[in-house]
C-alpha cells in the first residue's frame, strides 16, 4: 500500500491540514469503505471517521454484527478540505494513486457519499438512482464490486438515506460472515411455504430437495388454533410430503414445557376443542375448577364465559402461560385478531406477566433443533416475519433466512433492527444457496 508522506505537498490541501489522515482498520478482509474527505476531528486525530459521522457508521456496523476491525476505512483525499467542502477534482487526482493502492486487494468497495462515488465511479446523477446498486469497477486491472451509498452525515435528518445506509451495512455483513451452515431447517408455514390456500411456487420442490439431500427439517407455527394433525392434513392437501412428526406448533411446545417445567399442574385451557383434546391426550390434566395454570391459546371459539373464568382463576393466583405472542393472524385476504391483545388484557387486569412460549422465544427453536438432532448453531430458521421468525433465531444466536414471499418487503427490512443472516425472494432460492455453500461459494444474494 502506498502512503502519502506525512509532509505531503502534492495538492493545496497541505496548507490547512493538521495531519495526513491514513486508512484505518483491517485491510486483510478485502472490504474498503471510502469516504469523501477528513473532517475536523479526523484532521486532529489522523484517523478517518472518528467524529459524528464515524459514530453513526460504527453504530450501524455494530447493529449488523461487525466493526471497524472487519473493514478498512479510508477517504478519497487524505487531508481535510477547508470548511468541510467537497474535495476538488485536482485534489482527488493527487491522492488517486494512494487510493488505488488501498483498493488493490479489495473484494468489495463501499463509496460513502456523492463525492466519493463521483471519484470512484465517475457518476454525477441523483443518488436515489444508484444507491445500493452494486456495480463492477476496475482497480489496477482487477474487477471489484462497488456499492454506492449515502454518507453517514446524510442520514442524520433523512430517514430514507438512513434506511439505505442500513441496507448497505446488511449487505456488507453478508460479505464478512463465514459461509452459512445448513445442518437442519426450521420452516415457518404461512407466508413461507404456503400463502392462504396455495403453496408458494417452488416450495414443494424445496421440501423434496431437503428430503433428497437428507437435510432434516421441522415446520414451525405459532398458530395454536388447530392440532398438529390439521397442519399435516393441510400440507398434504397442498401437495407437501409431510407428516405430523414434521410439525411443531406452539401448542406442542407449550405441552412439552408443561410436562418438563410444570409437571403435575392442573390447567384451565382457553382453547378450541381440538387443541384441548391434544393437550389432554399428551397427559395434561385439564380442569375448570381451581387450576394452577391458565393456558391461553389462539382460541377461535373463545366466549365471554371463558374469558371471565380465566380472569377469575388468574385473580385467584393461577399462572398465565400463553402459547405465542402474535397480535394478528394472516387470513386469505386480511388478518384476524390473534392472542396478543388477550395476553395484554389478562396481564393488565390481573397484574400478572404471562410466560410466552412460541416464536420469538428461543425455546421453540431449541426444541426443534433437539428434535432434528442438530446443534442449534447449525440450524437455519426460515420465515417471513422479522419480529417472530428472525427475532427467534437472533435471540438464539443462530442463522436465519428471511423470505420476501410473505409479510415483509425490502423497505421493512431496511427499517429493521432485527437482521437475518440472509434474504431470499422465497424458499425456491434456498436449494441453490445450499448447493453453493457445499461448493464453498455461497454468499447471500445482494
Ligand atoms: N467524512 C468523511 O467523508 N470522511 C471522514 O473521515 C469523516 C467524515
Amino acid at each position: 500500500m502506498i502512503r502519502p508522506d506525512p509532509d505531503c505537498r502534492l495538492c493545496g490541501l497541505c496548507n490547512g491540514r493538521t495531519q495526513v489522515v491514513y486508512p484505518d482498520g483491517n485491510p486483510g478482509k478485502g472490504i474498503v469503505f471510502v469516504g469523501e474527505g477528513p473532517g475536523e476531528k479526523e484532521d486532529i486525530q489522523g484517523r478517518p471517521f472518528v467524529g459524528k459521522s464515524g459514530g453513526i457508521l460504527e453504530e450501524m456496523m455494530h447493529r449488523h454484527g461487525f466493526s471497524r476491525d472487519d473493514v478498512m476505512i479510508t477517504n478519497t483525499v487524505k487531508c481535510r478540505p477547508p470548511d468541510n467542502r467537497d474535495p476538488f477534482p485536482d485534489e482527488m487526482a493527487a491522492c488517486r494513486p494512494f487510493l488505488e493502492s488501498e483498493l488493490a486487494e479489495a473484494r468489495l468497495v463501499v463509496g460513502l457519499g456523492k463525492s466519493a462515488i463521483r471519484d470512484i465511479m465517475g457518476y454525477v446523477g441523483p443518488m436515489a438512482d444508484i444507491v445500493n446498486v452494486p456495480v463492477t469497477i476496475e482497480v489496477a486491472g482487477r474487477e471489484v464490486v462497488f456499492i454506492p451509498t449515502y454518507h453517514p452525515t446524510a442520514t442524520i435528518y433523512n430517514k430514507k438515506s438512513r434506511s439505505e445506509l442500513n441496507e448497505t451495512m446488511r449487505v456488507v455483513s453478508q460479505w464478512i460472515r463465514p459461509p452459512m451452515r445448513f445442518g437442519g431447517f426450521m420452516l415457518d408455514m404461512d407466508g413461507t411455504i404456503y400463502k392462504g390456500g396455495a403453496p408458494i411456487p417452488g416450495a414443494r420442490e424445496f421440501i423434496s430437495f431437503l428430503r433428497e439431500q437428507r437435510i432434516p427439517f421441522v415446520f414451525l407455527t405459532n398458530n395454536s388454533s388447530h392440532a398438529r394433525s390439521f397442519y399435516s392434513e393441510k400440507l398434504g392437501r397442498l401437495g407437501f410430503d409431510a407428516s405430523v412428526d414434521d410439525i411443531l406448533t406452539s401448542t406442542t411446545a407449550t405441552i412439552r414445557f408443561l410436562i418438563s417445567e410444570r409437571f403435575g399442574k392442573r390447567v384451565y385451557a382457553v382453547a378450541t376443542p381440538d387443541v384441548a383434546a391434544e393437550m389432554e391426550n399428551a397427559g395434561i390434566e385439564l380442569t375448570d375448577e381451581d387450576p394452577d395454570i391458565v393456558v391461553l391459546t389462539f382460541d377461535t371459539t373463545i366466549t365471554y364465559e371463558k374469558i371471565n373464568k380465566a380472569y377469575r382463576f388468574l385473580k385467584g393466583g393461577a399462572e398465565l402461560i400463553a402459547t405465542h405472542p402474535d397480535d394478528l393472524c394472516p387470513t386469505e385476504d386480511s388478518y384476524d385478531i390473534d392472542i396478543g391483545p388477550f395476553i395484554r388484557m389478562f396481564e393488565q387486569m390481573c397484574q400478572t406477566q404471562a410466560v410466552v412460549i412460541g416464536k420469538p422465544n428461543r425455546l421453540m427453536l431449541e426444541m426443534a433443533a433437539r428434535e432434528m438432532g442438530v446443534p442449534p448453531s447449525e440450524t437455519v430458521m426460515v420465515g417471513d416475519r422479522l419480529y417472530t421468525d428472525i427475532a427467534m433465531a437472533a435471540r438464539a444466536g443462530t442463522q436465519s433466512i428471511l423470505v420476501l414471499s410473505g409479510e415483509t418487503d425490502r423497505a421493512m427490512l431496511r427499517e429493521s433492527d432485527t437482521v437475518p443472516t440472509a434474504v431470499a425472494d422465497s424458499v425456491a432460492d434456498i436449494p441453490s444457496m445450499v448447493l453453493g455453500a457445499r461448493r464453498g461459494r455461497f454468499r447471500s444474494p445482494l
